[in-house]
């Protein structure tokens, strides 16, 4: 056994005998194996016991190899799963579905074992990596909890955010990965907060001007931590810019209008409205309708983007404001999704 503990890896096709190969061929290499001898118990198969690579026949009855992919790589909670499809040479018509359907590798039916041994390796060493990088990224939105954990009053700010975030950019039709940065932002928009004093970041009365004046940079140490990470990438416009106002009062660059970044607009507003929804120790939790009110009120100052604003408001009063009474789970990799309480 060349390696052990080295991963599990799903092999699927609708003949025994083709299973049977390489499953032994597997095990002799160190992997553990699970099987499957069709599409759907492939797909139960990942959902009960998620493998490092799954090894696909192309031409089953039922649901085929590409679809079982397609749909694999469509789930966010699969998609990293590297996926190999096995089909004859001559079939061009699948290869080109199945990179249609975000296959990680072809190879030829029946597999010659040298390649398809070199390419098991090469995919699971990917895969590990790729691995690495998810629990990097859980241990920066735990990161962003830890902030928020020591002002006991946000408590559950960054999951509120990440709900509203999502569903108002859902709304606003942005792409999957604009989403994604505005759910990691929801997390990490005051990750700055690690470089501000308690005496500052938890002081009871109002702050003075040097205070305040410090306050307002974890948005820019928050930015300075996120460029260590090509990660966060689209993460960084949502730290730096989310105290920006369209009319240039804002912190830190005092950007105005169209310069200030989306994502930064659209979690200004989530991330205002938030904190006049929420008790704190020097003021009571408004209702949402006053906190909309409020919101539209700092729109008309060029404090907020009235669009968004409005389609804010449109978005809590289509669910009417259901948004007070629901909580979210939020994936490491993940988005938000809703869960009624
Ligand atoms: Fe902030």
């Amino acid at each position: 056994m060349r390696y052990a503990n080295a991963g599990t890896i799903l092999v699927v096709d609708d003949e025994p005998q083709n299973v049977e190969v390489l499953r032994r061929l597997m095990t002799r290499l160190g992997y553990a194996v699970q099987t499957a001898g069709d599409g759907e118990s492939a797909l139960q198969s990942v959902a009960r016991n998620p493998p490092d690579l799954v090894l696909l026949d192309v031409n089953m009855s039922g649901i085929d190899g590409v679809e079982v992919c397609r749909r694999l790589k469509a789930d966010p909670s699969t998609r990293l799963i590297p996926v190999v499809l096995i089909t004859t040479l001559k079939a061009s018509a699948d290869r080109v579905r199945g990179i249609d359907a975000g296959a990680d590798d072809f190879l030829a039916k029946p597999p010659v074992m040298a390649e398809l041994e070199a390419r098991v390796h090469s995919l699971m060493r990917l895969k590990r990596y790729t691995d690495e990088l998810d629990s990097a990224e859980s241990v920066i939105l735990s990161l962003g909890l830890t902030i928020e954990a020591r002002d006991h009053y946000t408590n559950g700010h960054c999951q509120r955010l990440a709900a509203y975030g999502t569903a108002l950019g859902t709304r606003l039709n942005l792409a999957d990965d604009q989403l994604v940065a505005l759910n990691r932002g929801a997390f990490l928009h005051d990750v700055g907060k690690i470089g501000i004093p308690d005496a500052v970041l938890l002081k009871p009365g109002r702050l003075t001007p040097a205070e305040y004046a410090l306050m307002q940079q974890h948005t820019v140490i928050g930015d300075t931590l996120c460029s260590e990470l090509r990660l966060l990438e689209d993460v960084r416009p949502i730290v730096r810019h989310h105290h920006e106002r369209p009319d240039g009062t804002g912190y830190p660059d005092h950007l105005t209008g169209e310069d200030i970044p989306q994502l930064a607009r659209i979690l200004s507003v989530v991330d205002v409205y938030d904190a006049l929804t929420t008790a704190r120790p020097y003021k009571p939790a408004l209702a949402p309708e006053r906190a909309i009110q409020e919101l539209r009120d700092e729109a008309a100052k060029g404090w907020k983007f009235e669009v968004i604003v409005e389609e804010f408001a449109a978005l809590a009063a289509q669910d009417n404001f259901g948004l007070l009474t629901r909580a979210c789970t939020v994936g490491a990799t993940g988005f938000s999704r809703w869960r009624s309480i």
